[in-house]
């Protein structure tokens, strides 16, 4: 198996006035998938990107990136990097953002050129790559961002709250980007505080709380410990019957039926009964706890100031 793209350690970091902002925290992230670290504002999902980007050093990190020592610069060329609530210079376009960027990450002219436009196709900014950044929307900006953030082809791209501002349309044109971005090899970070946004593109979650990594996992892996079947009736269910099935451990609403359950046998003595009374089974199907339920459960119960390591 390859070696993770990242790889880190109790990586703790104190800010000057004694803010705590990472507590300890271990993790790994493997090459080519997309990681979503989720947490709460002032979880401390930014200053984690920080490190790992060496805008900001660690009070103390032990941590490869790319088989490098996190802090190692030359490592950044194969990087790629959205800063949160980014701006750019306002009189400059779309396109002079990317050269900037370029130039910076020491994109070749030769390069830069046949790259930009792909880049500029990509995020859809195309039409409007000679206009000035101060004429654009802020998922225009964004947009440019994400480009500017691909300019040096790298092998991991952090993308920091990409969706801050976005419209629905802008946000799933950035989830379509992200799923590329993972089939074309490259592993994608991203940072943010919605988790609708990590629901349907990524393959890990992280669960940040307080400084700490409080759950970590596959989304599958996170949400199939608490796994129901819920069945719906045509009409009401008559009392009596209710009764007989929360005698039998199942939930009962108006219409509903909902068992905890890891597969669906414990579902039939169930139909067999409604069926028995000649109830009109309308539907049943499988519900997990969303990552929603998952993310308020874990940040309430998420470890505290006091001592304890991620889970
Ligand atoms: N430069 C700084 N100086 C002092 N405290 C900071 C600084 N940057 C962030 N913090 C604090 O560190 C904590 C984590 O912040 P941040 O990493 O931005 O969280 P997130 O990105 O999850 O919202 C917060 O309490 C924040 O106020
Ligand atoms: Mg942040």
């Amino acid at each position: 198996m390859e070696p993770p793209v990242i790889e880190l350690s109790h990586v703790r970091k104190m800010y000057r006035g004694r803010v705590e902002a990472l507590r300890g925290i271990s993790l790994q992230v493997p090459k080519g998938c997309v990681f979503g670290l989720l947490g709460p504002n002032g979880a401390g999902k930014s200053t984690l990107v920080k490190i790992l980007t060496t805008i900001i050093r660690a009070t103390e990190c032990r941590g490869i990136m790319l088989g490098h020592p996190v802090g190692h610069k030359p490592t950044l060329k194969r990087v790629g990097y959205l800063p949160e609530h980014v701006r750019f210079p306002e009189y400059l376009t779309g396109a002079q953002v990317i050269d900037f960027s370029a130039g910076l990450a020491g994109v070749s002219p030769r390069r830069l050129k046949v790259r930009k436009g792909e880049l500029l196709e990509r995020v859809k900014m195309s039409e409007w790559q000679r206009r000035k950044v101060s004429t654009y929307s802020k998922g225009m900006k964004q947009r440019i961002g994400i480009a500017q953030a691909l300019v040096n082809d790298p092998e991991v791209v952090f993308l920091d709250e990409p969706t801050d501002g976005v419209d629905p349309e802008g946000r799933r044109d950035i989830r379509n980007l992200v799923r590329e971005l993972r089939d074309e090899g490259r592993t994608v970070f991203i940072n943010t505080h919605l988790l609708t946004e990590l629901e349907q593109v990524a393959d890990r979650v992280g669960i940040l709380s307080k400084g700490r990594l409080v759950r970590e996992g596959t989304l599958e892996e996170l949400t199939a410990a608490q796994r129901q079947y819920e069945l719906r009736t045509q009409g009401p269910i008559p009392p009596g019957l209710a009764e007989r099935l929360r005698a039998g451990g199942a939930t009962t609403g108006g219409n509903t039926v909902t068992i905890d359950a890891q597969g669906p046998e414990p579902m039939q003595p169930v139909i067999d009964l409604l069926r028995s009374e000649e109830i009109m089974i309308r539907s049943m199907h499988e519900k997990r706890l969303s990552l929603e339920e998952l993310f308020l459960e874990a940040v309430q119960d998420g470890p505290g100031d006091g001592e304890g390591g991620a889970r």
